[in-house]
């Protein structure tokens, strides 16, 4: 019984180590869904206010991946201002602030479907020249 429990216990890790790191790409319905903020300029400031509380202890500031927590994490967070991210979509960016993966919590739950669309906005504020 306990090596059967012990089993599976390694086998839950070896599963979740598997999946960090990989890249992380949201489903293409994402990228369909409609941006109920699309071209309110209100919605960068409100997603700022929502990142400054919530998202800068891992993300940083900046978004550079940096926040005082990212030391700690196993996988480190993308520089929300670089191509990669800047590439996708408002809607893969909610999708994934709404669904989260690892060490990044699910936002659903926790923030109003208005708040996860207005972070969206803001990351785009983030974008490097
Ligand atoms: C506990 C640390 C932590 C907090 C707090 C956190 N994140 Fe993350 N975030 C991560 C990590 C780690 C990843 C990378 C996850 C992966 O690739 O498996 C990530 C990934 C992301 C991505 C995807 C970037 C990409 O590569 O496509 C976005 C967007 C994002 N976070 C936004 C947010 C927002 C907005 C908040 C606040 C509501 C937030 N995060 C809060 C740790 C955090």
């Amino acid at each position: 019984m306990i090596r059967t429990i012990l089993l599976l216990g390694a086998f839950v890790v070896l599963l979740s180590l598997d999946r960090a790191g990989e890249p992380w790409t949201a489903p293409p319905e994402a990228d369909r869904m409609k941006d109920p903020m699309a071209g309110d300029p209100k919605a960068a400031v409100r997603g700022a206010k929502v990142f400054r509380s919530l998202c800068w202890t891992c993300h940083g500031v900046e978004g550079r991946g940096d926040g005082p927590n990212a030391t700690v994490l196993k996988v480190k967070p993308a520089d929300l201002g670089s191509g990669p991210v800047q590439q996708q979509t408002n809607g893969a960016l909610y999708w994934k602030i709404t669904h989260g993966r690892g060490e990044m919590a699910s936002y659903e739950q926790v923030l109003s479907r208005e708040d996860r669309w207005a972070l969206a906005h803001y990351i785009r504020t983030l974008a490097h020249p």
